[in-house]
């Protein structure tokens, strides 16, 4: 039922066409490009593994996104999280977009991307005092609650700093939101939000005191959602929670709807944005509140692929096992979530009379370092360039030096240029932060 996520790694169902790149990655004189950018040539100049991304593809992404949706008084504040890298960040802050943080390193990030404080909310499950200090200095425009011992540490900060703090309660509605068990959130077992059964109380004593300024209510229901039925099952819920709040007459301004739009592959269409601008229409739009979304995946998912180079082709059971230099800690997600990402060759595919199936493989010591079973790469050899797409999204933000691998480069190209926006992190690297301090002894301490 769900693209992108498949719930055995070696049963896959072959992808219903054999190559169906996004447009920015696109074939050309037997090869396969990025922009106006060969592939190879990118490899050739940093190495692989590494990232790369289209800068077209993010500005348009964020374009027909915010054109959907600003007619509804929806403004898009981009999830950090899915990809934090600084450039990236840069690209929407030019344009317009407000963002999604859910850490003080996030808030620092987006600060310096030039993305100003008033566009930025603070979402997460457990805010540290510091952090909250971080984000009242800043000035940001929000800080979503999600507990109320959460709220009592914001009150107390904002108390400490003599300002009032700007803040919405995260609900959580009860709403399973149908995709991967370990990106579901709002569900009465999650960790997520406030039950909404005690939204009104905690809304209401929150609303009397000095030093919070309630201004709403947020809510995010999961990620990689493709039926968008769950949003409209949330949202309905949520315009009769703003409304019961309203007719006790407290004051709602604002509505966070989050993030989790979900993305399609090259087996399923994602959802469709006029139906998704719909639903915010008929539930949440009519409400007068100022309306916020928090895409992610959406916004930078489909512009994003992880490259990287065959090491290695060894017989398997019934499949050709291909050993590649990307591992678990590069692109977690088929380790995690068994998600699958479609794979592609840089080179035309070859003809292949084995036409055994590829098992992508990486070189971790753990079963669980495999992208998946792949029907249509053709023949395979060491030194070939394998593409995984759609890789844009909780791929180089997840990645780890485990192993004591390289972190993976990260890549920006605009038209016929490129350039390097992460440059690989080595293993000298990683050691200068492991010098040993001096050896401390707690007795004396005081
Ligand atoms: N807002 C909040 C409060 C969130 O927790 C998230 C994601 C988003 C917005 C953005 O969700 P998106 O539009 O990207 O679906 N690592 C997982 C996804 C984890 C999502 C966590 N929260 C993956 O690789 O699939």
């Amino acid at each position: 039922m769900l693209c992108a996520i498949m719930t055995d790694i070696i049963e896959i169902a072959p992808p219903a066409t054999t190559d169906r790149p996004p447009r920015w990655l696109a074939r050309r004189d037997g090869a396969l490009y990025g922009e106006s950018v060969a592939l190879s040539d990118i490899a050739r100049t940093v190495g692989t593994p590494f990232y790369c991304y289209s800068a077209s593809t993010l500005r348009q992404a964020y374009a027909e996104l915010s054109e959907a949706i600003a007619p509804l008084g929806a403004r898009v504040c981009f999830a950090v999280k899915a990809n934090g890298n600084l450039s990236v960040l840069k690209e929407f802050a030019q344009l317009g977009c407000g963002m999604d943080i859910v850490s003080g390193g996030e808030l620092t990030r987006a600060l310096a991307a030039g993305v100003p404080a008033s566009r930025i909310i603070f979402s997460g499950v457990g805010k540290t005092r510091a952090e909250i200090r971080q984000a009242l200095a800043a000035g940001l425009h929000q800080i979503n609650v999600e507990s109320p011992a959460e709220l009592e540490a914001v009150a107390s900060v904002a108390c400490e700093m003599g300002l009032r703090a700007p803040v919405a309660l995260r609900v959580n509605p009860d709403v399973d939101a149908m995709t991967h068990a370990k990106i579901t959130t709002a569900r009465k077992d999650s960790k997520f939000g406030i039950a909404i059964d005690d939204i009104p109380a905690l809304y209401a004593a929150a609303s009397s005191r000095a030093e919070l300024h309630m201004v709403g209510l947020a809510v995010h229901i999961g990620s990689q959602i493709l039926d968008l039925s769950p949003f409209r099952d949330a949202w309905t819920v949520m315009a009769e929670l703003v409304r019961d709040l309203r007719s006790r007459g407290l004051s709602v301004e604002r509505l966070d709807l989050g993030g989790g739009l979900g993305i399609g592959d090259d087996v399923c269409d994602g959802p469709d944005l006029a139906e998704y601008a719909a639903i915010i229409k008929q539930t949440v739009a009519g409400l007068g509140c100022a309306l916020n979304v928090e895409p992610g995946r959406w916004l930078v998912g489909r512009a994003g692929a992880l490259v990287t180079e065959v090491l290695y082709v060894k017989d398997g059971a019934g499949v050709s096992i291909v050993v590649l230099d990307a591992a678990m800690n590069d692109l977690m997600r088929p380790a995690l979530y068994d998600a699958r990402h479609p794979a592609l060759t840089v080179h035309d595919p070859r003809a292949d009379a084995d036409a055994r199936p590829s098992l992508l493989v990486g070189p971790i010591c753990e079963s669980s370092d495999v992208f998946g079973k792949y029907r249509t790469l053709g023949q395979i050899q060491s030194g070939d360039l394998v593409v995984f797409d759609n890789a844009g999204a909780y791929g180089a933000s997840m990645s780890s030096t485990y192993n004591s691998r390289d972190m993976v480069p990260e890549v920006l190209i605009d038209g016929e240029v490129f350039r390097l926006i992460r440059r690989r992190v080595d293993i000298s690297d990683v050691l200068a932060h492991e010098q040993a301090g001096p050896w401390q002894n707690t007795t004396q301490a005081g």
